[in-house]
């Protein structure tokens, strides 16, 4: 019987890879424009994002050049600005370079480049020293920086600030800096459509705005900075912006993307009903906080010698199972034994949050649950930031610079942000004085070729992709699963991505329907579990065949 069901199954699923083996490519632009009947903007390089990673590269890049950030929302809407726990920098008596490296390569599990981890953690100190004086102020006990720990790390080495609002004051320091440079200016609320390539180099982008419409942005050097993916899944901390749109335009101008698999999933968001999934920080962890289930018992010790500052997969993974095993949606974090006044001032972001749904986090338990929080894999990159297409950057977390292998270490994307954004801005100022190449925008003409018609709820698609994505290609994967994401998405695609629209709500479903897809189809070649990238059906880590990146990038381009 056994026998049987197994074959049938078998059968099941060929049929079905049969039925996904007919993938259609994307189209290269999203959109049709005319370049006599386009407006056009000049720069010496163009940044696409405006958080850490954004910032950093536009600052760089201005000590030789004009610089145009271009960000879909407000200036100040990004992941950056919601990252609560800290920078992870090697500043504290008795840490060094070598400790946080080996923290981070244990993490990684094989796949880091180790070149890349030593270069951007030795460099962190002076980032950090550089943001502190432009003004950014870290939290202090007697005029001394005071430093937590996360999951992974063997060394209290975080930095925050106002106590669990890290990003936001990074995000103010760097506005300011970036607003006082003459050299640089800001277009707010402007969405980039898709990069501008010709034989292999690009060009800058085709951006779109409200009020002033559709416009081509000619750039001698082009920087992603576009942040993350969250928002294809149902449960995640990102913000409504990270719809992965740089990934997916990365991908149809032909660059090559690596370790999409690999999505880092958040052990403990706040889960209530009616609230967003606000991120409840590790560092609540690091301050002591304890993980209980249901019946109030602890159980990360019988998971992890770590406990509660396991690594984050670890963590994510055993809450999950005790959602299962005691049939609840969620577990709770207890605070309850910090005194008040240390969790108050300690945590004042959180307090205030609980305390619109009721609870005092002095005095009760906090719901929570793992959900989507950062995208690991991203457009490949060398150590320069520079993609594998001629005068594209990226950096941040859009990028895959190899700092965190198969599994990132709570608060080294700040870090990473930090300095890969510096080296992408240094690398493009740099080159363009080097090339003293000028401007020179060409005729083109772009005919999209889809319908402009189109009876579609957006936001329907959206909501079942979001679901699909969490019940299929969530923390837990396997291949049946896999390929049922796999082939709804495609089936989505067929009657999504010939459509022409003329807004950002239809362009973000089309990348995210990219992006979901490239996820998926990279989750389902990792025939193993490796770092955040758990399947069910390879519980193991397979070194002899799965210790390599997993590579994707557009067909033609
Ligand atoms: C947190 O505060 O737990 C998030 C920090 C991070 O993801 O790096």
């Amino acid at each position: 019987m056994k026998i049987k069901e197994f074959s049938l199954t078998n059968k099941f699923i060929k049929d079905r890879i049969r039925s996904v083996k007919k993938q259609v490519e994307p189209k290269r632009y999203l959109v049709s424009f005319d370049s006599r009947t386009t407006a056009h903007v000049f720069t010496d390089v163009l940044v696409m994002g405006s958080g850490v990673a954004g910032l950093s590269a536009a600052i760089q890049a201005a000590r030789c050049d004009s610089v145009l950030v271009v960000t879909k929302e407000r200036i100040d809407e990004n992941n950056t600005a919601y990252a609560q726990g800290g920078v992870a920098v090697v500043l504290s008596a008795g840490d060094t370079v070598s400790k946080h490296i080996k923290d981070t390569l244990d993490a990684g599990q094989g796949l880091c480049d180790a070149a890349t981890v030593k270069a951007f953690i030795s460099e962190g100190p002076r980032r950090v020293n550089e943001l502190i004086a432009w003004g950014a102020l870290f939290d202090k006990e007697n005029d001394r920086l005071v430093f937590t720990q996360e999951g992974g790390h063997h060394f209290p080495r975080i930095i925050h600030a106002q106590g669990d609002s890290t990003g936001k004051e990074i995000e103010q320091t760097l506005i300011a800096v970036a607003r006082e440079n003459k050299n640089i200016k800001v277009f707010e609320h402007t969405f980039v459509i898709d990069l501008i390539t010709e034989d292999g180099i690009c060009h800058g982008a085709i951006a779109w705005h409200a009020k002033k419409g559709s416009m081509l942005i000619w750039a001698k050097r082009t920087i992603l900075a576009t942040g993350g993916c969250g928002q294809v899944y149902r449960e995640t901390t990102n913000p409504g912006v990270a719809t992965g749109d740089g990934l997916a335009m990365a991908y149809r101008a032909g660059a090559t993307l690596q370790d999409m698999e690999f999505v880092q999933f958040h052990p403990t968001t706040l889960y209530i009903a009616g609230a967003v999934r606000f991120l409840i920080t590790e560092t609540v962890r690091g301050e002591g906080g304890i993980l209980r289930n249901k019946r109030g018992e602890r159980f990360m010790p019988k998971y992890h010698p770590q406990a509660e500052l396991a690594p984050r997969d670890v963590v994510s993974q055993s809450i999950l199972k005790e959602m299962q095993k005691t049939d609840r949606t969620h577990v709770y974090i207890d605070i309850r034994h910090i005194p008040k006044e240390r969790l108050y001032a300690r945590f004042p972001r959180i307090r205030e949050i609980c305390a619109s749904f009721g609870i005092d986090i002095a005095k009760d338990l906090i719901p929570v649950r793992p959900s989507a929080h950062y995208m690991i894999g991203g457009v490949k990159v060398n150590r320069f930031s520079r993609t594998t297409i001629r005068h594209l950057y990226a950096c941040g977390e859009v990028a895959c610079t190899g700092m965190h292998g198969a599994n990132r270490l709570g608060s080294n994307s700040l870090l990473e942000g930090l300095v890969a954004g510096s080296v992408a801005g240094a690398d493009a100022g740099k080159s363009i004085q080097r090339s003293k190449r000028e401007l020179f925008p060409y005729p083109i003409q772009e005919l999209a070729g889809g319908s402009k018609i189109s009876w579609l709820d957006l936001n329907d698609i959206g909501n079942s992709l979001k679901s699909l994505m969490w019940r299929d290609a969530g923390i837990e994967r396997d291949e049946k699963h896999l390929l049922e994401a796999e082939e709804m998405i495609e089936m989505w695609c067929r009657y999504v991505m010939d459509k022409e629209f003329a807004n950002p709500a239809g362009w973000e479903l089309q990348n995210m329907l990219l992006v979901s897809r490239l996820i998926v189809v990279s989750a389902r070649k990792r025939k193993e579990s490796r770092g955040v990238h758990h399947r069910s059906d390879y519980p193991e880590t397979d070194n002899t065949h799965w210790k390599r990146h997993i590579t994707v990038k557009r067909q033609k381009s």
